[in-house]
């Protein structure tokens, strides 16, 4: 087992490589920030912050760190958790699939074999999962999710108003889903308020150093890393890395996983949340997207972090051991 003493070197050079990358990729300056939702085109498109937290709650970040933005389909990840923990995989299983679509995240396409949305990390699995979230009316609904947020954030989250109002006034591609979902008897038809509950669980507000911390929570089998709370269930928390891992990156999640090789999941927002399981999470917040939808620093700083340090699930040489949680390591040094 790794001393104090080891383990302090180890956060230090990974501390160290991520100040590099931060000021190498600080320069790059390919994408647009999303502006189909007018709100978030009003971002400052040069935010950008790498934060990592480990499953003993050690925390390394750099940029803007204290920066607040939307957590939009990142939301997509915790909400299916929260679905299987609620109903079960049977019933999420009936409505949502888990098959990659090879399509962008906002495309009109049902699983038609078996009549349910493709897979929860698209729009439509999305809207699906959140028609099974509990409650008499919205309010209720968004306070269950709201809960949940809490339960991995350690605070109960804002919600930005200004991007939910803008989501809502220009959701029509989302309403258009949700419309032929319930056509197909795949939603139920409080749908207006199922599309109200989508957008505000987008518009929740967190920073990067949040986003770390989800995914070292889901890394640690749904442990908290702080709390030391059972947030999620360890089964479900398998069934949710195995759908970020195939899904979580829409139309790129088949690159990402051969070149990146970790469960991860990205937002219009800019964020994107990796998981290195029995280690910890990873995460990048840079607004300027590529053409997927996900953001271009994000992705070129998780691709060098994934090579140097060997984070690739299926890495040989990968140093992430399984012994990494008995002995509550920090990222090693290859
Ligand atoms: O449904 C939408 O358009 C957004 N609220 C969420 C989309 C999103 O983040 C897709 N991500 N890359």
């Amino acid at each position: 087992m790794a001393s104090e003493q080891e383990r302090e070197l180890r956060r230090q050079f990974f501390s160290g490589v991520c100040s590099n990358l931060h000021a190498r990729y600080a320069a790059n300056d390919e994408g647009e920030p999303a502006a189909y939702i007018p709100e978030l085109a009003q971002v400052d498109p040069d935010l950008f912050a790498i934060a990592a937290v480990t499953i003993d709650d050690h925390h390394v970040g750099v940029g803007d760190l204290s920066h607040q933005f939307t957590i939009q389909s990142i939301s997509k990840l915790l909400l299916y958790g929260l679905a299987l923990e609620t109903h079960g995989r049977e019933k999420v299983l009936a409505r949502v699939g888990v098959a990659p679509t090879g399509d962008t995240f906002n495309s009109i396409v049902l699983d038609e074999h078996d009549n349910r949305a493709p897979n929860p990390m698209v729009n439509a699995g999305a809207i699906a999962i959140t028609d099974l979230v509990e409650g008499d009316e919205v309010g209720d609904r968004v306070e269950r999710v709201r809960s949940m947020y809490e339960r991995y954030l350690g605070r109960l989250p804002e919600i930005d108003q200004d991007v939910w109002a803008s989501e809502r006034a220009t959701g029509n591609r989302n309403r258009a889903i949700a419309y032929l979902m319930l056509n197909q008897g795949i939603i139920s038809d409080r749908v207006e308020e199922t599309l109200d509950l989508y957008f505000g669980q987008c518009s929740v507000l967190v920073t990067v150093d949040d986003l770390a911390l989800i995914g070292a929570t889901l890394a640690n089998h749904g442990v908290h890393p702080r709390t030391g709370e059972q947030v999620v269930r360890p089964d479900v928390v398998r069934d949710m890395l195995t759908v970020a891992l195939s899904c979580g990156m829409y139309d790129y999640a088949g690159e990402w996983a051969y070149s990146v090789g970790v469960p991860a999941k990205s937002g219009v927002g800019g964020g994107i949340v990796g998981v290195i399981p029995g280690v910890g999470g990873l995460a990048v917040f840079s607004p300027r997207l590529d053409e997927h939808g996900n953001s271009v620093r994000g992705l070129r700083t998780f691709e060098e972090l994934s090579a140097t340090f060997g984070m690739h699930l299926f890495d040989p040489d990968r140093p992430w051991r399984a012994d990494a949680r008995a002995a509550q390591a920090s990222p090693p040094m290859k």
